[in-house]
C-alpha cells in the first residue's frame, strides 16, 4: 500500500489529482500540504475540494499537512513529522502559476525556494520510491515556433521565456536531479490546461478566462491559425496517475494534445460562435494593431487608421462597456496568453500513449461545447486585475 505526500491540492489539476488519487484502493494515506491558519481551516479547505462536485472525502485516508512553500524551516519541519516517515511518493503540483511580471518575486520564491524545500526533505525519505514533480511543456521557451517538440529538447539554459513561471519550471525540473536519483524521479509536463470536459462546472478558469475574454473582445488582435496543444483538466490528471502507476520506459513524458488532438484559435472560437447570436462575428487583425485598439480606448485614433474600417466592432465596444479603459484593462491581461497562443507550440505525446493506455484526448474544439454556458459566467473584468 502506498503513501502519498501531495501539494498543490486546493489548485485545479491538483484538485483532480487528489479526487482521482484518492478513490484507489492500492493507496494508503494521503498527506496534503495545505495553506491554512488552522487545522480545522485546512479541512475546511479540503471539505471544499471534495464538495465541488459531491465527492467522498475520507479524513482517515486524506490527512492535511499545515505549510507554505514560502516557509524558511519547511523542509525541517516536514521532516520533523513523524507521520510523513514512511511517504513513498511525492506528488508536486503547487506551483506559482501567474504570468504577470509583478509577482515575479513571489513566482520564483514558489517554484524555486518552495520546490528545494519539498526535495531537501524528499531526498532524507528511506521509502521514497517515486518524486513526481508537475512541469509545464512551455519551458521550451519562445524561439521554438510552429512545430512539433520533443520532450528531450527541454530542459534548454539557453531558452528565451516569454514570462518568470515557465523560467522557473524550467529552473526547478533541471535541480530535482541534485537532490535525488534519476530513478525516483518522474517529470510530467502538461501542455495548456483548459476547462474539464465533463460536463460540469471547472475547478478553475484560469484559462478559460482567456477564451471568455476572447469570446468578449470578438474583434482580437491574433493570429487564429496557430496551432495551439489544450487539453482538459480530467484528461491530465487520468494521464498523470496512470504514468504514475505505469511501467515507464522514461523519466519524462508530455501529458499534450499532440498533432492529432491540436487545436486552433480559429477552431475553438468557430465552436463556441453559435452559442453567441448576439454579439458579432469572430474576427482576427494583426497583433501589432492592439497598439491602436488602445489608442481608440483613449478616442485617440487618427481618423483615417485602418481600425475605424471596423466600425461593427467599435461600436459594439462603445454599448458593451461603461468605460472603454476597461478594454486597455482586458488586453495587458490578455496579452501574454495572445503571445502563446502566437508561438504555435504543439508537444509530442509518443510516450504517454505507448506507456499508458490512455489514448488521445478530444480536441479542446470538441469539449469546449459542454461548457460554453460557463464561459458565459466568467467575469473576465475581474480576473484580468489578478493575472
Ligand atoms: N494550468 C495549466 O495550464 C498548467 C499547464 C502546465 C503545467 N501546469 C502545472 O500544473 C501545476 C498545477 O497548476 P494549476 O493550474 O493547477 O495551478 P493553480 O490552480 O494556480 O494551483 C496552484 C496550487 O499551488 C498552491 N500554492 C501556491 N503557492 C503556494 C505556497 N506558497 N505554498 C503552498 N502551496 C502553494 C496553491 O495553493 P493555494 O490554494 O493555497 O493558493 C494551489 O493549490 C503547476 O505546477 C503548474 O506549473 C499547469
Amino acid at each position: 500500500m502506498t503513501n502519498i505526500f501531495i501539494t498543490g491540492t486546493t489548485g485545479f489539476l491538483g484538485g483532480e489529482l487528489l479526487i482521482e488519487l484518492s478513490k484507489r484502493k492500492d493507496i494508503n494515506k494521503i498527506y496534503c500540504l495545505i495553506r491554512a491558519e488552522s487545522e480545522e481551516n485546512a479541512a475546511k479547505r479540503l471539505h471544499h475540494i471534495f464538495n465541488f462536485h459531491n465527492d467522498q472525502l475520507n479524513l482517515d485516508k486524506i490527512i492535511p499537512v499545515l505549510g507554505d512553500l514560502t516557509e524558511t524551516e519547511l523542509s525541517l519541519r516536514l521532516s520533523a513529522d513523524k507521520r510523513l516517515a514512511d511517504i513513498h511518493v511525492i506528488v508536486h503540483a503547487a506551483a506559482n502559476t501567474s504570468f504577470s511580471p509583478i509577482y515575479d518575486n513571489i513566482v520564483e520564491k514558489v517554484n524555486i525556494q518552495g520546490l528545494a524545500s519539498i526535495l531537501k526533505w524528499a531526498r532524507t525519505l528511506q521509502k521514497l520510491q517515486t518524486f513526481l514533480y508537475v512541469g509545464t511543456a512551455t519551458i521550451c521557451g519562445k524561439e521554438i515556433t510552429n512545430r512539433l517538440i520533443q520532450e528531450e529538447e527541454s530542459p534548454d539554459l539557453k531558452a528565451n521565456h516569454l514570462v518568470k513561471y515557465t523560467h522557473t519550471k524550467m529552473m526547478g525540473e533541471l535541480m530535482i536531479g541534485e537532490y535525488l536519483p534519476s530513478e525516483k524521479i518522474l517529470i510530467v509536463r502538461p501542455s495548456i490546461i483548459m476547462g474539464d470536459s465533463r460536463q460540469w462546472v471547472p475547478r478553475s478558469y484560469v484559462i478559460m478566462w482567456a477564451l471568455a475574454s476572447i469570446n468578449f473582445l470578438r474583434l482580437v488582435p491574433v493570429n487564429s491559425n496557430a496551432q495551439l496543444d489544450v487539453i482538459p483538466v480530467d484528461y491530465a490528471s487520468n494521464a498523470i496517475i496512470q504514468l504514475l502507476f505505469a511501467k515507464r520506459k522514461h523519466g519524462v513524458y508530455h501529458i499534450s494534445a499532440g498533432e492529432q488532438s491540436a487545436t486552433t484559435l480559429s477552431k475553438l472560437t468557430h465552436a463556441i460562435e453559435s452559442y453567441f447570436p448576439d454579439k458579432p462575428r469572430f474576427n482576427f487583425i494583426e497583433r501589432e494593431m492592439t497598439r491602436e485598439v488602445k489608442l481608440w480606448s483613449r478616442n485617440k485614433l487618427h481618423a483615417n487608421n485602418t481600425l475605424k474600417n471596423y466600425t461593427e466592432y467599435l461600436s459594439y465596444w462603445n454599448r458593451e462597456m461603461k468605460d472603454a479603459g476597461d478594454l486597455r484593462i482586458l488586453l495587458g491581461g490578455l496579452d501574454p496568453y495572445l503571445s502563446f497562443i502566437e508561438l504555435g507550440q504543439v508537444f509530442d505525446n509518443t510516450k504517454l500513449l505507448q506507456d499508458t493506455t490512455i489514448g488521445l484526448p478530444e480536441p479542446a474544439h470538441e469539449y469546449i461545447k459542454r461548457s460554453v454556458q460557463f464561459i458565459e459566467n466568467i467575469d473576465i473584468f475581474e480576473a484580468a486585475l489578478e493575472p
